[in-house]
């Protein structure tokens, strides 16, 4: 092999490996591993030792263009190669605080509406649902509720045609629940309900209601009392008082208001109770015999009676929220706090 050829030799492989450089740090190692100390030019110039001065001579005076193009190489390889990243290990810091999953929360409507139900399924009530698409006749017609009553005007009631609505309240659930089953009976229905009023502090055209209705031998008024008064005691503390006003439902008779004494004040008088030291927290009343009829139950045989509560208003009294609309603007920093 002629002087020539083993220097181009060289150069081919140097050549090759340069081109595998991927980035700074293996340029510098190709730089090492051809000019360093134990280097392949180091070992070619070691080479040069057996030869005869003619040789040795034209070696040397290539080897040493050899090493400035080597160099040359490198250099403008390098300044042109990507940076080295450090290695991974480098980078991790175990002891830096790690960054926490964001975990979500039950919204306060649901977290209270199941706090509702809960009491009420350890009275032994079961739960039932109902379509929020319901029809004029379970809506109003099956509850008693007159053709010339206000809540069936279009205004107060949002109507997907002339015989289906958005339900305006869960009673319907009352109907269907005797429908398909016979008594004795004890359910509670929670839900989405819904009514085109004017969106305020107070009032959102969508909220939620839990119904109950109980249908069992020999019931009375003392039952409904006793059993909502029980209710509101292990929902607001053993020191909460109730009373009962008359009222007017067209699906009960009698009907009731529930008031409860005020949680917020201690019933001395507030705003939140606007200075009575008593808020209204549902309606109820002995179920209507028609109502009964009109699910095939017999009135002579059957007694029951029936609640229904708007959950938002609980829930804002529970938590001393003022504003309805809190609720549902979905933002994280009002919801993070339940
Ligand atoms: N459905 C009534 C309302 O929405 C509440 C109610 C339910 C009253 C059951 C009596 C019995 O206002």
């Amino acid at each position: 092999m002629s002087t020539a050829e083993a220097i181009e030799g060289i150069w081919g492989e140097f050549e090759k490996a340069l081109d595998r450089c991927g980035d700074a740090a293996s340029v510098e190692n190709l730089r090492a591993g051809y000019l360093g100390r134990r280097g392949v030019l180091r070992e070619a110039f070691a080479g040069m030792s057996g030869m005869d001065p003619e040789s040795r001579r034209e070696m040397g005076q290539r080897l040493n263009e050899l090493r400035s193009r080597i160099e040359g190489a490198l250099d403008q390889r390098e300044r042109t190669a990507a940076p080295t990243r450090p290695a991974t290990t480098d980078l991790f810091d175990a002891t830096l605080p790690g960054i926490g999953p964001s975990v979500g929360t039950r919204h306060p409507i649901y977290r209270t509406m199941e706090g509702i139900c809960e009491i009420f399924e350890r009275m032994g009530f079961d739960i039932a649902y109902g379509p929020e698409i319901e029809t004029e006749y379970h809506n109003f017609e099956a509850l008693n509720i007159a053709k010339n009553h206000p809540s069936r005007d279009p205004w107060d009631s949002f109507y997907i045609d002339s015989q289906h609505l958005l339900r305006s309240h869960t009673s319907p659930v009352q109907i269907r629940t005797m429908l398909k089953r016979k008594p004795p009976l004890r359910v509670i229905a929670p839900g989405k309900v819904f009514r085109p009023d004017d969106i305020d502090a107070s009032h959102l055209p969508q909220f939620h209601q839990v119904e109950g209705l109980v249908i069992e031998d020999g019931i009375t008024f003392s039952h409904l009392k006793s059993v909502l008064d029980m209710w509101a005691k292990a929902m607001y503390g053993r020191e909460i008082k109730t009373r009962f006003r008359p009222s007017f439902f067209p699906f009960t008779e009698p009907s009731a208001e529930m008031e409860i004494s005020c949680v917020v004040c201690g019933a001395k008088g507030c705003p939140a109770c606007k200075f009575t030291g008593w808020i209204e927290i549902l309606g109820a009343g002995m179920v209507h015999p028609k109502v009964l009829e009109n699910c095939s139950i017999d009135p002579e045989r059957w007694t029951g009676f029936a609640f229904g509560m708007g959950v938002e208003r609980i829930a804002m009294m529970r938590y001393g929220v003022r504003d309805i609309r809190l609720f549902v603007e979905n933002r994280i920093s009002f919801l993070d706090q339940f």
